[in-house]
């Protein structure tokens, strides 16, 4: 159990418990305000997230960017971002299990920590681990469902709707009701900025 974000940083920029530790480039912990409400979490870093230790700054971080600012979140500010697995998949293969689950520690640690009203799982890796292992997005997206007293969204992954851009108005859907979900539940986010 940690105490601050410093601490916990700390140790985990230096963590070897699974074998992704090998490959790594850079350790992507995860971005944002401490005080966020709202917690994004994605499946794993990407090529240019292993190279600049941050998350979604490639073509699907973007896209993820615009979402956010549609409904006037900002990775800087009001949200915070995390993947389920800190370091690069080689090849950007899905994660394995059994590295879920020791990264998963960290990701604990981190909403413990950030006390999140509301975790918006991006995609279905995050989903599937946090809501329910049967999740589908196609089907569940944009339902809010309350687990341990935090209420939880799964939404399209980013990378998801470049393949697939007939699915972007879904998305967009999606942000609405979270924005409309933030003012029920944490509109203090909006005095963030
Ligand atoms: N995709 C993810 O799931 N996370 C990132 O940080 C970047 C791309
Ligand atoms: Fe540690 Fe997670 Fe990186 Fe594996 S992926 S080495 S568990 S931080």
């Amino acid at each position: 159990m940690y105490e601050n974000w410093e601490q916990l940083k700390s140790d985990c920029l230096s963590c070897t418990a699974c074998e992704l530790s090998i490959t790594r480039t850079k350790l992507v912990f995860g971005t944002g305000s401490e005080q966020a409400k709202v917690l994004f979490v994605g499946e794993g870093p990407g090529a240019n997230e292993d190279l600049q230790g941050e998350p979604f700054v490639g073509r699907a971080g973007q896209l993820l960017d615009k979402y956010l600012a549609a409904v006037d979140l900002d990775r800087k500010t009001n949200v915070y971002i995390a993947n389920m697995v800190k370091c690069r998949p080689p090849q950007n293969r899905d994660p394995l299990p059994q590295e879920q689950e020791q990264c998963i520690r960290w990701l604990r640690e981190q909403t413990r920590l950030l006390r999140p009203k509301i975790i918006v799982c991006l995609g279905r890796i995050s989903a599937m681990r946090l809501i329910s292992p049967d999740f589908k997005v196609t089907k569940q997206h944009g339902e809010f469902i309350e687990k341990n007293g935090v209420l939880m969204m799964g939404t399209f992954h980013p990378a998801a709707l470049l393949r697939n851009p007939t699915q972007k108005p879904q998305a967009l859907e999606d942000f609405l009701a979270l924005r409309d979900k933030i003012n029920e539940v944490c509109p203090e986010t909006y005095d963030m900025r």
